[in-house]
């Protein structure tokens, strides 16, 4: 049977990669094959998942150099006989392949991504109208599930540790266009600061990772537009 040659970090900081021979399957992904290593090769390994299928955003590691979701990264697509398996850049390493991604959901705080109402459970659903400019702003970036693959494929977050990075001002952007959010000059304020918006280089490394196809570089790119007319309004007044 034809053999993979896979070699998984081993460590935290530091550390080095281990071998491993895996035989060659059909369907085959890399969560699978790191999943087949840790039931038969070697237990100690750690890693995360959950769904295996593209929904919770946990499996996600660099593969051969960029970062994916292990459990939608099917081998064949890597072309390749060797995979080389290490945790998420930009990220500290707690042990193999898991990072620590308090600093990531930390920065969403920082981007003023908490979402004020001032309705109660008493008052009626807001009408939302979805043809709105704003509601399509906001719903071209929502379906952000938290993974980190953009984070760790920005290279500003990496030698700037400030930058609150494409995860969290994408989710800024799409609070600023919540016709709900009460607290949107906050959330603005926030996302224009010194680690915001204007540290990105709008190259699009983030949105050339991204599994789903967001666009965290439009969203940015939105709030640079956004925070200049803020602040031009400032000067006018
Ligand atoms: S924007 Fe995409 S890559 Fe970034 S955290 Fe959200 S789902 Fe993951
Ligand atoms: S476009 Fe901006 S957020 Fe995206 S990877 Fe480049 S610097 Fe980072
Ligand atoms: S395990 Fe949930 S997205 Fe991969």
């Amino acid at each position: 049977m034809e053999t993979l040659t896979v070699q998984i970090w081993r460590g935290a900081e530091t550390g080095s990669f281990a071998s491993f021979s895996v035989p060659k399957r059909d369907n085959q992904t890399v969560l699978d094959v790191v999943t087949e290593i840790q039931q038969r090769q070697d237990q100690s390994i750690s890693y995360r998942f959950a769904c295996r299928v593209g929904v919770c955003g946990s499996c996600a590691m660099t593969v051969n150099g960029k970062p994916r979701w292990s459990c939608r990264t099917h081998i064949s697509s890597l072309k390749s006989s060797v995979i080389t398996i290490e945790p998420l850049k930009n990220m500290p390493r707690i042990k193999d392949l898991v990072t620590d991604m308090t600093g990531f959901f930390d920065k969403w705080g920082q981007a003023g991504n908490v979402f004020e109402s001032d309705k109660t459970r008493q008052d009626a659903p807001a009408k939302v109208d979805p043809s709105s400019q704003q509601r399509k702003a906001a719903n071209a970036a929502i379906e952000c599930i938290n993974c980190g693959v953009c984070y760790a494929a920005c290279d500003v977050v990496s030698w700037n540790d400030e930058y609150l990075g494409p995860a969290a001002l994408n989710r800024a952007w799409s609070l600023v266009n919540d016709e709900r959010h009460t607290g949107k000059q906050d959330t603005l304020v926030a996302a224009m600061g010194a680690g915001g918006c204007s540290n990105c280089h709008s190259q699009g490394n983030c949105m050339t990772a991204c599994p789903i196809g967001l666009s965290p570089t439009r969203s940015i790119a939105g709030l640079k537009k956004m925070s200049l007319f803020s602040l031009m309004g400032k000067q006018d007044g």
